[in-house]
């Protein structure tokens, strides 16, 4: 669709999430004039979920080059070590200058910052806020910063499509809104800088811990505009998710890590703790090793949940410590002082994404990609935990020195941009039927053949399905089917077992040909 509407600016940032937030604060510090576009409210993303914390070499004894050692371990020998070093050793900075902003992190008694530990970490390194609210805490000190620096947003608007010129250079976004006054309808922001920060692809799957509006549009945006991919067959799934049913779809209760990070046990039905002897971190394994653990004990159990026990915390530690996963737990009958919470693990990260340098820039001029929606080559095959907020900090700040030192032009935009398509777009239903499908074809578990009949399923001709009015619901499962077919296609080019990778028929890694990375992108007639 054609642009019925224009904001002109230097810098458009796409998503709100602690990555989009830095990054246009730190461009409108620099005297960029900064546009946020964000697709539902400004705190509606995955941010404000986040639980378990920050992770950085912020404890007394701790390093960066400690933090550097597990985040590789837990990658599993695909992480970019530049990447890793740049996160760890910025890190601890970028946290301090979010605490300077206004965040306001849990202490103890002395005053320094409590730290927890989760999977993966061999010290505690994990700084957190109101206990088990850290994204919360979060989201609402960048949020009253963006405010008081006066920097326009747009929200309820979809990107659309990447805006470029008659060079191929990113010119900006066009956007659909709803309900925004004077930007109603499909309009653009033309920039020459464009910073995707669009969150994660969690709703690609029936059970996740993501909210509704993380369903992939930033790297189906990057993929249509000819940008590359990378690593998307690594899906994180979170081994701890409140199982609330077989049946259970959409966004999940999230029981952080943290949790076991303070001392809970994972059990069987019996009590048995199955992660004794499975790792040497047992319950404090790396993610991906924690859930294979539990999926295996769910099929030697013959059922679909594990428990996760932390009654010995006693009430007045649940209350202090973890008061958000209380109430959760207590709203869906289950109390977690007096019995085991059922878990199960469900779709949590993306570790790849649109593929970046070590500042951000994606592989066409002008277009920026941090947060969940990059591959800046920091997770490699498995996120280490609470690495994801410290990663929008660290590489949001990383874009907007790029965009400095780039100061990108543009010509005039090439229009019609090629957008998602005005006919022919799924329905509702479809997009309930590809989650459904993915679930099973290319979940936690995958094989060559669970995987081509994904591919096939995703690729059956649309007769079958109603079509629907353009708008953003359907634009969206455009989103959702485009980068489940991606990630479809590279998780069966993947033969091995990697990070969170894990297939079936190939259990083992192949280090002689698994360790390189999987790109892709689109053919694009545009410029
Ligand atoms: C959690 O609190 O378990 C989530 C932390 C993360 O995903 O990094």
């Amino acid at each position: 669709p054609a642009p019925g509407w224009a904001i002109e600016a230097d810098v458009v940032v796409v998503g709100s999430g602690v990555a989009g937030l830095t990054a246009a604060l730190r461009c409108a510090a620099a005297g960029r004039r900064t546009v946020i576009v964000t697709k539902a409210r400004l705190d509606d993303g995955s941010t404000r979920w986040a639980q378990g914390g920050i992770a950085a070499a912020l404890g007394e004894g701790d390093t960066p080059e400690r933090h550097l050692e597990d985040t590789l371990v837990a990658g599993a020998g695909l992480c970019d070590a530049r990447a890793v070093r740049a996160l760890v050793t910025e890190g601890p900075a970028a946290v301090r200058r979010l605490i300077a902003l206004g965040a306001t992190f849990d202490t103890g008694p002395d005053g320094a910052l409590s730290l927890t530990r989760e999977g993966g970490h061999h010290r505690r390194r994990i700084a957190h806020a109101g206990g088990d609210a850290t994204g919360a805490e979060i989201s609402r000190a960048l949020l009253a910063a963006v405010r008081a620096a006066r920097i326009e947003t747009v929200q309820n608007a979809l990107a659309l499509d990447l805006l470029k010129d008659a060079e191929g250079r990113a010119a900006g976004v066009t956007l659909h809104v709803m309900g925004e006054g004077r930007h109603d309808g499909v309009g653009a922001v033309r920039a020459p800088a464009v910073v995707l920060a669009t969150g994660g692809m969690g709703q690609v799957y029936s059970a996740t811990t993501n909210p509704s509006v993380s369903t992939g549009d930033g790297v189906a945006l990057a993929l249509r505009a000819g940008a590359e991919v990378s690593d998307l067959e690594f899906v994180q799934f979170h081994p701890t998710v409140l199982f609330l049913g077989p049946e259970a779809e959409g966004q999940q209760p999230l029981i952080s890590e943290a949790v076991r990070g303070e001392g809970a046990h994972l059990v069987d039905a019996d009590g048995v703790r199955f992660m004794l002897g499975r790792h040497e971190l047992a319950e404090l394994a790396p993610r991906d090793i924690v859930a294979k653990g539990i999926t295996r004990r769910m099929r030697e159990r013959g059922t679909d949940h594990m428990y996760l026990d932390a009654r010995h915390f006693g009430a007045a530690m649940w209350e202090s410590r973890f008061p958000t996963i209380l109430a959760a737990c207590r709203a869906h009958g289950i109390d977690p002082v007096t019995a085991p919470v059922p878990v199960a693990p469900a779709a949590h990260y993306a570790s790849g994404g649109v593929r970046t340098d070590l500042a951000g820039r994606t592989t066409v001029p002008g277009l920026y990609a941090c947060g969940e929606t990059a591959c800046t080559g920091v997770h490699g095959a498995n996120r280490l935990a609470s690495n994801s907020l410290l990663e929008g900090l660290v590489f949001a700040e990383r874009i907007a020195t790029a965009v400095r030192e780039d100061a990108p032009l543009a010509g005039p935009p090439v229009t019609p941009p090629p957008g998602p398509p005005g006919t022919g777009l799924p329905s509702p239903e479809a997009r309930v039927a590809l989650q459904r499908l993915m679930t099973a074809g290319a979940g936690v578990l995958r094989s060559g053949a669970s995987l081509a009949e994904a591919a096939a399923a995703l690729d059956a001709p649309a007769e079958d399905r109603k079509p629907a009015e353009p708008g953003a619901d359907s634009w969206e499962t455009a989103n959702l089917r485009l980068v489940a077919r991606v990630l479809v296609a590279v998780a069966q080019a993947r033969a091995e077992t990697r990070g969170c990778h894990w297939r079936e028929d190939h259990p083992e890694p192949d280090d002689a040909r698994g360790r390189h990375h999987l790109v892709a992108a689109l053919r694009t007639s545009a410029a």
